[in-house]
């Protein structure tokens, strides 16, 4: 048995068939996966990756690991873990795992350096965090490395920081900029998914109940789309004048937080910012109010101002806690203040993950065919990889679309045509 450390291998049967069910929605990383078995261009690169460990994140390590790769996976989340699918990926795929769900802050930081052991040549990362540990405490590793990928909104916005302070040690793509990716993954992925998430810890009723979103970016977007498909009223609150303007024009209300609070039932951050909803939020807010997060880290709900504010508190049902306050008011804090959609539902729908994951497939191969070419800076994907996803996804689909005729592509790169 290969080295691991997952809650229990006797998950491993359940676990398989939720990854063969994923595998259905997935035919984009399929073909991928075709491709890569048959040439296997990945052979004996060794990857370290740290992703949220779901039925979907399987296809993907399964995807690299055909094509040759030595992968080794821990957990971006200490609450996204599916354990049954870490026990499959170690049991049938061979795979080394180091992921338990709710394991605290010691155990995660130790999962990641034995990711990171395994001395990569690539990283995969969700949020920075595998990085950012290879540039603090592992960096006699840094040369070894090729290159990176990272996934997510708020990792790409710390790899950039990095970039500009001169500290980024090696080339990464940020597969999160990929239209194939952010315009769908944090869209209709996390709209959908916060919801679920919702749904699984409270049983709560959309339909007439007040919900405020933070942040109108693709997320938030996602968040009060879906909402208002429900029935529910949508309050959004936004600190980008641009981006409050598109939520109003999208029918939505948007207002102040601290205005908001005197109208929401349920409240939703999607900013990757901190303590969005502070202090001066949670004693305004009406008793009973249900507020949880789908940001990456869980620092946009100020917990700690929430613990001073408690007298006490109870678990009312899986991922829904009930916080009475001193004033004895009570507060609903679902899944820890952690990205609601993956503590308390299963994370995004493998159709979806089907275009995030080919992106991620489809880095790794760029990176490794510019091999010295690419600088310590954090790339985007070429246009033509992201249209290639496309293509295959509305094939798989079964849509065909138009082509341009050799007239109209002349005609729409030309100038000379006017009135
Ligand atoms: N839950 C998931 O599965 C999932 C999926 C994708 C991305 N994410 C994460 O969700 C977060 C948002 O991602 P995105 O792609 O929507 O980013 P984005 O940059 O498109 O949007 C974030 C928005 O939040 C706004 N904002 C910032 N501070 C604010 C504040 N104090 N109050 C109100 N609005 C504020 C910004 O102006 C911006 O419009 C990131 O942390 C990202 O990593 C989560």
């Amino acid at each position: 048995m290969v080295k691991h450390d997952v809650a229990s291998l006797r998950l491993a049967g359940e676990g398989r068939r939720r990854i063969e069910w994923a595998a259905k929605s997935m035919p984009v990383v399929a073909t991928i996966r075709e491709r890569l078995a048959r040439t296997r261009p990945l052979r004996g690169v060794k990857m370290s990756c740290c992703l949220h460990v779901t039925s979907e994140t399987a296809n993907l390590l399964v995807t690299l690991r055909d094509g040759g790769a030595d992968v080794r996976l821990c957990a971006s989340n200490p609450l996204s873990t599916q354990d049954d699918v870490a026990a499959s990926l170690v049991r049938h795929s061979g795979i080394p795992v180091f992921a338990v769900n709710g394991e605290n802050r010691q155990r995660y930081y130790r999962h990641i350096d034995e990711a990171i052991a395994h001395h990569p040549a690539v990283t995969i990362d969700d949020g920075a965090d595998l990085v950012s540990t290879l540039h603090s405490r592992r960096r006699e590793l840094l040369p070894g490395i090729v290159g990176g990928t990272e996934e997510t909104t708020t990792g790409v916005i710390r790899l950039r920081s990095m970039e500009k302070a001169g500290v980024l040690a090696y080339p990464i793509v940020a597969v999160n900029d990929s239209q194939t990716k952010f315009m769908f993954d944090n869209r209709y992925g996390t709209g959908q998914s916060s919801l679920d998430g919702i749904l699984r810890a409270t049983n709560l009723l959309f339909a007439g109940s007040t919900l405020v979103v933070c942040g109108y970016g693709w997320c938030g977007r996602g968040v009060a789309m879906k909402a208002r498909g429900l029935g529910a009223n949508i309050i959004v609150t936004e600190v980008n004048p641009v981006r409050a303007l598109e939520a109003r024009m999208d029918g939505f209300r948007v207002m102040r937080l601290v205005d908001a609070c005197r109208e929401g039932d349920v409240y939703v951050t999607v900013t990757g910012d901190i303590n969005v909803i502070d202090r001066q939020h949670l004693v305004a807010m009406k008793d009973g109010a249900i507020i949880c997060n789908s940001g990456h880290f869980d620092t946009e709900i100020n917990k700690v101002a929430l613990a001073a504010l408690t007298r006490s508190k109870r678990e009312l049902r899986r991922s829904c806690v009930e916080h009475t306050l001193r004033s004895g008011r009570h507060i609903i804090l679902l899944a820890e203040g952690r990205l609601v959609n993956l503590a308390a539902a299963e994370g995004h729908p493998a159709m979806v993950m089907d275009m995030s994951f080919a992106n991620q497939a489809l880095a790794v191969e760029y990176l490794l065919g510019n091999r010295g070419k690419l600088e310590p800076r954090v790339y985007k994907l070429p246009d033509g990889i992201d249209a290639r996803i496309a293509t295959l996804k509305l094939r798989t689909m079964g849509t065909t679309i138009d082509k341009l005729t050799p007239e109209q592509a002349a005609y729409i790169s030309s100038w000379q045509s006017g009135t």
